[in-house]
């Protein structure tokens, strides 16, 4: 099977490397203990540095923080704890002056129950906003209309005593879902996301972008008749329905041809992006969200990396599947750790998160990368009185949380890890091992998870083989090993990945001799012989192929 090269012009999406911040977690300039917009651009030149070509930052928009920023009570606006509309206006400019693009947080789904809007609605049911919501009448014996339940546990329904009728919240009761289906929702959605595109941001990446349009007849979820298969994660109840009617409907896809027509017409100047959060694990169902005519999001995110057992074959299965599946032109993009997932090196171990990121970094598609995963952050683990998020705070100790992947970055080995000023208190505590894992040991160690990110970032940006070549997979080689070729034109790149603790041998004499130029060790720059060629345990080489044409 071959995936093929890319022919046409690439826009900027498709060669970049996307760095998702958690801004409360970057760093700290007032000295509250929370990382804002100011620490950011202090941090800029260390992005530079490392060679990424986009952020992606988690919401900074005023909001009550019961969900850190994902509970929107301003959609225009910035949280006083982040910073201002004026410093977001000076992030951009130095983003933009040092070649680095800007995506924000989008959420369509809800807003903060504290947003004028929901005040609005909530007053009365005669209220004109009382439709820009999902409102309905309980069912006669007073009991919720639907079984619909919410992400983070029981219904996804809240009566609302003084009107007597329940509202939809597919997440926390404090965030009401919007009703798309009224256009005056709509236009005030696409109106927000016009604000920010005129401020210059070159994209959003769309919270729960399957959410937001629901069976408008509200039927009932049916029973999964496997709620232990999961191609994702567990997530308890929520397993016990097959999710058809509240989320996905069809008209989504209307909604997303309009928004993308919408960010046409600012790409003449400046080609801008729409990423979209969607745990589909169908990829025929994903791709629809490319759009039938490449026509929706330039790149419905993919998952799958994420949830797929750490076993060369399986990982080789899951990204030929999606290569498979993929309409020619429509771009694809991995991810392997993000905010609300255990750190890549908690899920796979210090050793073979080498081995993933030289995937990440090398397969075809857009890699999203999260602030700390190039150093090797782990989950911090978090005693039971520092608890802040609500998953977890809802469903205690079923390994829900979210905290540990957001623990603060770890710049140095100061105060704090220079994360915060020595006298603040960051919001979740700073990591233990900061003294070992920080970005400025790192950077002096040769053989760090941080030189290998930026040896690898390096080599991505300088061979466009690694960013549009060809995918084509190898065969015949040890079970536990997956391997590849990049090519563009003359440019050929073995990438030969070991996923075991123990060496294997790879015999591809058809194959000729290579280069290694990269090996995850940080400790090989040499010839080789593909007849016989050894990757030592937990091992990733990216071999040059000597031209054979
Ligand atoms: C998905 C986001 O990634 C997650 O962090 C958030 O809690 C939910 N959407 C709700 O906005």
């Amino acid at each position: 099977m071959e995936h093929k090269a890319q022919e046409h012009q690439a826009f900027w999406w498709q060669q970049a490397v996307i760095y998702q911040i958690f801004p409360r977690s970057f760093k700290d300039s007032t000295g509250d203990g929370i990382g804002d917009l100011a620490g950011i651009i202090t941090k800029l030149d260390y992005l530079t540095w490392l060679g990424v070509d986009a952020l992606w930052i988690s919401p900074i928009y005023p909001s009550p923080m019961v969900d850190f920023g994902y509970d929107i009570s301003d959609f225009t606006g910035i949280d006083p704890i982040f910073g201002d509309l004026a410093t977001f206006d000076v992030l951009v400019v130095q983003a933009h002056q040092r070649n680095l693009k800007v995506i924000m947080d989008y959420v369509p789904n809800h807003t903060s129950d504290l947003h004028p809007w929901f005040l609005e609605s909530h007053s009365s049911r005669h209220n004109p906003k009382r439709d820009w919501y999902v409102w309905t009448e309980p069912m006669p014996d007073g009991s919720p209309p639907n079984n619909w339940l919410g992400s983070w546990g029981g219904s996804a329904w809240e009566c609302d005593d003084t009107t007597s009728q329940y509202y939809l919240h597919s997440y926390h009761k404090a965030m009401p879902d919007l009703n798309w289906r009224n256009p005056a929702v709509k236009n005030a959605m696409l109106d927000v996301v016009r604000f920010w595109l005129d401020r210059g941001v070159d994209g959003i990446r769309i919270d729960s972008a399957q959410r937001f349009m629901k069976d408008p007849q509200l039927r009932d979820n049916p029973p999964n008749p496997n709620p232990k298969v999961t191609a994702y994660k567990p997530l308890g109840d929520y397993d016990a329905q097959l999710h058809l009617h509240d989320k996905g409907h069809d008209d989504i896809h209307t909604v997303y041809r309009e928004l993308r027509t919408l960010l046409d017409a600012y790409s003449p100047q400046a080609p801008r992006v729409a990423l979209g959060e969607l745990h589909i694990f169908d990829w025929q169902e994903w791709t629809r969200y490319y759009g039938a005519q490449l026509d929706e999001l330039h790149m419905p995110l993919n998952f799958g990396l994420i949830g797929v057992p750490w076993k060369a074959k399986a990982v080789r299965q899951l990204v030929d599947a999606i290569e498979a599946a993929l309409m020619p032109d429509a771009w694809p993009n991995y991810v392997l750790g993000n905010h609300d997932e255990t750190r890549v090196a908690t899920r796979l171990g210090s050793k073979q998160a080498r081995v993933g990121m030289m995937l990440l970094l090398t397969l075809r598609g857009t890699p999203m990368l999260y602030y700390g995963d190039e150093i090797g952050m782990h989950n911090l683990a978090i005693p039971s009185q520092y608890v802040q998020d609500p998953w977890e705070r809802n469903l205690p100790g079923m390994g829900f949380g979210r905290d540990p992947e957001r623990s603060p970055m770890p710049w140095d080995g100061g105060p704090n890890a220079g994360f915060c000023p020595s006298a603040a208190e960051p919001w979740l505590p700073i990591p233990d091992d900061y003294l070992q894992l920080n970005v400025a040991t790192q950077r002096k160690d040769e053989h760090s998870m941080l030189s290998l990110t930026l040896a690898l970032l390096k080599l991505r940006r300088a061979t466009q083989a690694l960013t549009l070549g060809s995918y084509v997979p190898i065969e015949g080689v040890p079970e536990e090993c997956f391997l590849y070729i990049r090519q563009l034109g003359r440019q050929k790149y073995l990438i030969a990945l070991n996923f075991s603790s123990s060496e294997q041998q790879i015999q591809l004499s058809e194959m000729g001799s290579g280069r290694v130029l990269l090996s995850t060790h940080l400790d090989r720059e040499e010839p080789s012989d593909l007849a016989s060629f050894y990757l030592r345990a937990d091992e990733g080489c990216v071999i040059e192929q000597q031209d054979t044409m």
